[in-house]
């Protein structure tokens, strides 16, 4: 076993792990973020996305040793604390878009659309979807998610950072 510190959604967690264990597995079984899911662990479908150090990546491809020392960010976080019922411009476009059928995609999505804003904050719809080429929906055929993004992107861009922030320029 090994001893790893991670702050997860502004929270520092100290844990035992095994040098194996997935950093999907340590975020929902460790620490209890079981808003971030596991759709394939083969990397394939982006399900398990969080941002690691301020950048999406799949946590079924990193090792919880790998984030020792790190910051991680789930869906859980997104949302500002101490505002009731009020959720992160991205979450917010995709409940008002429809965005989302059976919502098991929807937590890696808005995770990794985040991060593709970083980059390019008003992305071409064509720009969106190669975004979220490692994100597979099997309900919504992508259409209302990518409205959402664009949806999000403005929001985002016309919305000041909430109080709290975080580094990211999302609400902790
Ligand atoms: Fe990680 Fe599918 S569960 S990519
Ligand atoms: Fe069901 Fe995307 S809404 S997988």
């Amino acid at each position: 076993m090994t001893r790893i510190t991670v702050t997860v959604d502004g929270v520092e967690y100290s844990d035992e792990v095994e040098p194996r264990t997935l950093l999907v597995h340590y975020l929902r079984e460790t620490v209890g973020k079981t808003g971030t899911v596991v759709g394939c662990d083969t990397s394939n479908c982006g399900a398990c996305t969080v941002h690691l150090d301020g950048r999406s990546v799949k946590s079924c491809n990193v090792l919880a040793v790998q984030a020792d020392g790190h910051e991680v960010m789930t869906i859980e976080g997104l949302a500002p604390t101490g505002v009731d019922s009020q959720l992160h411009p991205m979450q917010q476009a995709f409940h008002e878009c429809h965005a989302l059928q059976c919502g098991y995609c929807t937590p890696g999505m808005i995770m990794q659309a985040i991060d593709l804003l970083k980059d390019n904050p008003n992305p071409t719809e064509e720009q969106i979807r190669e975004g979220l080429e490692g994100n597979l929906c099997r309900c919504t055929g992508y259409h209302n998610i990518v409205l959402a993004v664009q949806q999000g992107a403005e929001a985002m861009s016309s919305t000041p950072v909430p109080a709290g922030a975080d580094r990211e320029g999302v609400a902790s």
